[in-house]
């Protein structure tokens, strides 16, 4: 049935759904996701498949237009990115004019926003080639700005990518190079990071996800519709897990570890505590990306050496959780960012940067929803309501009320 003669036949009737927990927001060939059965397909390939076949760039490629890269392809994308690397160095200027203390979330979606007035932000989506200039730009220039927020956090060196790299260990080498120390390329390292990012690309209709498209479909430009975007994801409920599952492990270290104590608050319904990095909207048997991750975090982990307190907590509580009634009975069950915040912390990413590796792990994701909702012509979002406020009453002068 189409939606003219839905409207037709339902004499305008508003379905009232909040949170959009039931409605479809539209038809897309991107990601498909089975909560029930824990299954996730980037464009048809399984996120299994993905995360131990494939790089990052070859997802993205992938999520974006539709296939996987040839050899020839996938040197050409990369090339492009690389060539297109560079960002307009007034931008420095821009993000020196933030205090240190500014959330990295904050300052992205800023820097984003901004990077408008240095390039052209106008896309004619009838030209597949301007719309892949505009999707290769933000490719190549998201990445330094990730970089220059970790470095204006740390007080080092704004500095630009290195050409001869691969994308995800260029990404790391922006981010940690120290000033007078050479680069070390740590293996385990980048194919953690490179996993982290794959499992993050793309997640079907999800707040931000959906932003990215509702801001779209008015026909703002890719770059105002991704920083709305970063912005959705820098929630708790949201990308803000990540961060919030470290802080929450600090907290109950700080608080003598008793992981008991932190079970029974979040169990507590007169006590708004929840365990953070626990349920899924969609997942409710298991997060596959999980799994993974959890697999990727015991390597990585095991590999560094890595003897952690907060790590010791985290595994407590997983135990304890997937032992709990209240946590079986309600399938809640550890996401992805339960792990990603454990990965990041060993990797040694500031807590606060967190929920950034998130949004450019997502990046890709959210272009190729940017792209499919342009090229399928969709109209502008415009949800409805039910008005429950006053009825009509009479305008009350200034001096009467
Ligand atoms: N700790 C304790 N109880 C919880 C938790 C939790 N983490 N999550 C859900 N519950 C309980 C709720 O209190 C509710 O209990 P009730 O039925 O007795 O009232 C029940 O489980 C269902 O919870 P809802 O909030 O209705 O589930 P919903 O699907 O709307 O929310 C969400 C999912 C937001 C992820 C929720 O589980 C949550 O807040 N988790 C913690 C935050 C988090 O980890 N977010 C990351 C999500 S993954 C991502 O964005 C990539």
């Amino acid at each position: 049935i189409d939606i003219k003669t839905l409207r037709s036949v339902t004499g305008g009737m508003i379905t009232i759904d909040p949170g959009y927990k039931n409605t479809g927001s539209c038809e897309s060939a991107i990601t498909f996701l089975d909560g029930e059965k824990g299954i996730l397909r980037y464009r048809g390939y399984s996120i299994e498949e993905l995360a131990e076949k494939a790089d990052f760039l070859e997802v993205a490629y992938l999520l974006i237009f539709g296939e996987l890269p040839n050899k020839e392809e996938l040197k050409k994308f990369h090339k492009d990115i690389t060539d297109e690397s560079h960002v307009d160095e007034e931008m420095k200027k821009i993000l020196d004019s933030f205090p240190k203390s500014a959330h990295p979330m904050g300052v992205l979606s800023s820097l984003t926003s901004a990077l408008i007035a240095f390039n052209s932000s106008t896309v004619d989506v009838s030209s597949e080639k301007d719309m892949y200039e505009a999707i290769v730009r933000i490719l190549a220039k998201f990445p330094v700005l990730v970089a220059w927020t970790l470095r204006k956090k740390k007080g080092l060196p704004l500095d630009y990518g290195d050409d001869t790299l691969g994308y995800v260990e260029n990404i790391h080498k922006m981010m940690f190079k120290r000033p007078n120390q050479t680069y070390q390329k740590n293996d385990i390292v980048i194919n953690a990071l490179d996993k982290l990012l794959i499992l993050h690309a793309d997640h079907e209709q999800n707040c931000s996800t959906s932003t990215v498209r509702i801001v779209g479909s008015s026909h703002a430009g890719l770059f105002a519709s991704l920083s709305a975007g970063i912005s959705a994801l820098w929630g708790p409920l949201h990308g803000g897990a990540n961060q919030a599952v470290l802080e929450m492990l600090e907290a109950i270290e700080a608080d003598g570890g008793d992981t008991k104590k932190y079970m029974a608050k979040a169990k507590d319904k007169q006590d708004p505590f929840r365990l953070m990095g626990f349920g899924h909207r969609v997942y409710k048997n298991f997060d596959p990306r999980a799994k993974i991750i959890k697999k990727a975090a015991d390597e990585v982990l095991g590999d560094l050496g890595i003897d952690d307190p907060i790590l010791d907590i985290a595994k407590g509580l997983e135990k304890e959780a997937l032992e709990d009634p209240y946590f079986v009975d309600r399938k809640l069950y550890p996401n992805v960012d339960f792990y990603s915040g454990i990965i990041y912390r060993a990797l040694g990413i500031p807590t606060e940067m967190f929920t950034v590796m998130f949004a450019l792990g997502r990046l890709p994701g959210w272009i190729a929803q940017w792209r499919e909702m342009r090229l399928r012509g969709e109209p502008i979002g415009r949800p409805r309501q039910v008005y429950i406020g006053e009825k009509q009453r009479p305008f009350v002068e200034l001096d009467l009320r």
